[in-house]
C-alpha cells in the first residue's frame, strides 16, 4: 500500500468512491499505528463502506516545549498495518501540502478549553481544530471516527462540526488497553521498565474513583486529592485528576442524579505525559 500524499490524488479518490456510490469513513491519526487506532478503523468499518485514513503529525498542536521532533515516525509500518485493516486509502501529507503559506485565519476556542488538557496545553486544539477543520474539507466523510482516549477532542471537535455545519456524522470509539489497563498510546514507547510497570497506576486510581462516585461518595474533592497523593506518592507527578462536566468539561464538586461526568487525569511518568478518563453516568 502506497500513502496519497497530494491533496488533489486523495480528492480524486475520494470522488472516485463516491462516483461507486460508496459511503466514507475517515480516521484522522498522528500515525505510530497500535490497537487503539486499529479498532477505530474496524469501527468505521461498521459504519461506512470504505473507510480512509490520515496520518501526519500536525505541528500546530505542539507547544514549543512539547514532543514533536521525538514524536514516533514510522510510515512504512503504518501503511502494512492500514493494507492488514482493509483500510481504502492512506492520507499522508507533509507539512508544505498542508501549511503551504503564511496562516491568515485562527480559530478560537470559548470555555470548552479552559481545563482539562486544554488548560495544561494552550493552543493545542486550536491547532487540532485547524487541521481537523481542513482534513474533513479535502475528505468530506459520511462518518469520522475518534477516541474516547482524547475525549476533549471529541466534544469539541463535534462543537466544531454542529457550529461550522461540516456535513459528517462523528462516532466516539471505546479506549483500547494493554492487558494491564494501561491507555494504548504511540507515546507509551517513551517509557522505559519501571515507569511502564507503573503506569496502569493512574487507571486504577480513575477506575476506584469512579466507583466511589458511583457508590455515593459525598466529599469527591477529598476523595480525588486522596488518589492524587497516594499516585505522587508512587512517583506520578500529576498535571489534573479531576471530576468534569461532560457539556463544558469545566470542574464539578457535586453529582447529580441523570447526569454524566468525565473522570479524567493527566500524569507524569519522567518525562512521559499520560492520560486516561472514564466517564460516569449518575443513575
Ligand atoms: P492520535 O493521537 O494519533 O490519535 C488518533 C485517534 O486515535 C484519536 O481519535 C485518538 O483518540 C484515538 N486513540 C488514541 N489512543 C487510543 C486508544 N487507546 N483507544 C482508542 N482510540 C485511541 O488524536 C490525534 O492523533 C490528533 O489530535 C488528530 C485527531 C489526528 C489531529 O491531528
Amino acid at each position: 500500500m502506497k500513502a496519497i500524499k497530494s491533496i488533489s490524488e486523495i480528492r480524486e479518490k475520494v470522488k472516485a468512491l463516491k462516483q461507486e456510490g460508496k459511503t466514507i469513513g475517515f480516521v484522522p491519526t498522528m500515525g505510530a499505528l497500535h490497537e487503539g487506532h486499529l479498532s477505530l478503523f474496524r469501527l468505521a468499518q461498521e459504519h461506512v463502506d470504505e473507510v480512509i485514513a490520515s496520518i501526519y503529525v500536525n505541528p500546530k498542536q505542539f507547544g514549543p516545549d512539547e514532543d514533536f521532533d521525538e514524536y514516533p515516525r514510522q510510515l512504512k509500518n503504518d501503511l502494512a498495518k492500514c493494507e492488514m485493516e482493509g483500510v481504502s486509502a492512506v492520507f499522508a501529507p507533509n507539512d508544505n501540502i498542508m501549511y503551504p503559506s503564511k496562516q491568515y485565519v485562527r480559530i478560537e476556542l470559548d470555555e470548552l478549553n479552559k481545563y482539562m488538557d486544554g488548560g495544561s496545553r494552550p493552543g493545542f486544539f486550536e491547532g487540532i481544530l485547524i487541521v481537523v477543520n481542513k482534513l474533513f474539507n479535502i475528505i468530506q466523510p459520511d462518518v469520522a471516527v475518534f477516541g474516547q482516549k482524547d475525549i476533549q477532542q471529541f466534544c469539541i471537535l463535534q462543537q466544531m462540526v454542529k457550529e461550522f455545519n461540516h456535513n459528517v456524522k462523528l462516532v466516539m470509539g471505546p479506549i483500547k488497553r494493554a492487558n494491564d489497563g494501561l491507555a494504548l498510546s504511540s507515546r507509551n514507547k517513551y517509557l522505559d521498565d519501571q515507569q511502564r510497570k507503573m503506569a496502569p497506576g493512574l487507571y486504577r486510581a480513575l477506575r476506584y474513583t469512579k466507583k466511589q462516585i458511583s457508590d455515593g461518595a459525598k466529599n469527591i474533592n477529598l476523595l480525588l486529592d486522596h488518589q492524587k497523593r497516594e499516585l505522587e506518592e508512587k512517583g506520578f507527578k500529576i498535571d489534573y485528576l479531576n471530576l468534569f462536566s461532560f457539556d463544558k468539561m469545566a470542574p464539578v464538586k457535586d453529582v447529580t442524579t441523570g447526569s454524566k461526568y468525565i473522570l479524567a487525569g493527566a500524569v507524569y511518568l519522567g518525562e512521559t505525559r499520560l492520560i486516561d478518563n472514564l466517564i460516569i453516568e449518575i443513575s
